[in-house]
């Protein structure tokens, strides 16, 4: 079976409920006519858009993700929104660990386990992203920041669990920056982390696993990035907010 291709954007905190609307339609006329449904492509609205974003897309095939979720079940946590809430608003992914959630919400890996659980046992899969800082690259660290986020986190899940989670690789210093890392900086780290999950699990698991690239991904960068051995698609950010560039970063993905 081959690695599913997959194009995410996540919307992050930006636009209100009638961007939201204006922006899912013209990417639901675009998709119509010019994507031939090969790649999977994934919308991350903020919460309140999820409902309505899942249904001006339900005559496609593009699929809905939140962008965190709570590692509460429910109850009393004021402000906080579960794994079960999603879902029952219709969308089938939601994005754990995301460099802002790490750095500004200080999120770490114990709870991030956690969230990741409470997602799989509500059937959401998971988009997991991790990625080292500027410092840590020059210190020549990256590769060991990468595997502990891992180890400290999808790694200990069953490797059925770990079958339902997507791993996004998004170096901090390349996020909404403009400085993407290149593509062979970006191949050999996806490498690196398809060899960290064929040692935890079996090297089936991590011929199977997705691994999409983030930071800075746009329609110029796309195509080149998307044809390397290790990069099964891309979790774009500031590109996402604009139909064009996002229909035509789906569109350089290759079979
Ligand atoms: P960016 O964001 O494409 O704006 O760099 C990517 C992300 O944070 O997921």
């Amino acid at each position: 079976m081959k690695r599913k291709k997959i194009v995410a954007g996540n919307w992050k905190m930006n636009g209100t409920y009638d961007d939201a609307c204006k922006l899912t339609s013209e990417i639901v006329a675009m998709a119509k006519d010019e994507l031939n449904g090969n790649t999977v492509v994934i919308l991350a609205p903020p919460f309140p858009f999820i409902p309505t974003v899942n249904k001006l897309t339900e005559q496609t095939n593009i699929k809905i993700s939140a962008q965190n979720c709570s590692s509460e079940n429910s109850g009393a946590f004021t402000g906080e929104v579960s794994a079960a809430m999603i879902a029952s608003c219709g969308a089938a992914y939601v994005i754990i660990g995301h460099s802002e959630r790490r750095t500004i919400f200080k999120e770490q890996d114990d709870l991030l386990l956690k969230k990741v659980q409470m997602a799989l046992a509500n059937n959401l899969s998971v988009i997991f992203c991790i990625g080292e800082t500027k410092e840590q690259r020059e210190q020549a660290i990256h590769f060991k920041v990468a595997e502990e986020q891992l180890n400290n986190s999808i790694f200990k899940l069953s490797a059925d669990e770990f079958s339902k989670c997507i791993i996004a690789y998004e170096p901090v210093w390349a996020i909404g920056t403009g400085l993407t890392a290149t593509p062979a900086q970006a191949q050999e780290m996806h490498h690196y982390i398809r060899g960290c999950i064929a040692k935890s699990f079996t090297p089936q698991v991590a011929e199977q696993c997705s691994l999409l690239y983030g930071g800075s991904c746009n329609e110029s960068n796309a195509a080149e990035l998307f044809a390397l051995e290790d990069i099964d698609g891309g979790l774009i950010g500031g590109a996402s907010l604009k139909s064009r560039s996002f229909v035509n970063i789906i569109k350089s993905m290759k079979d």
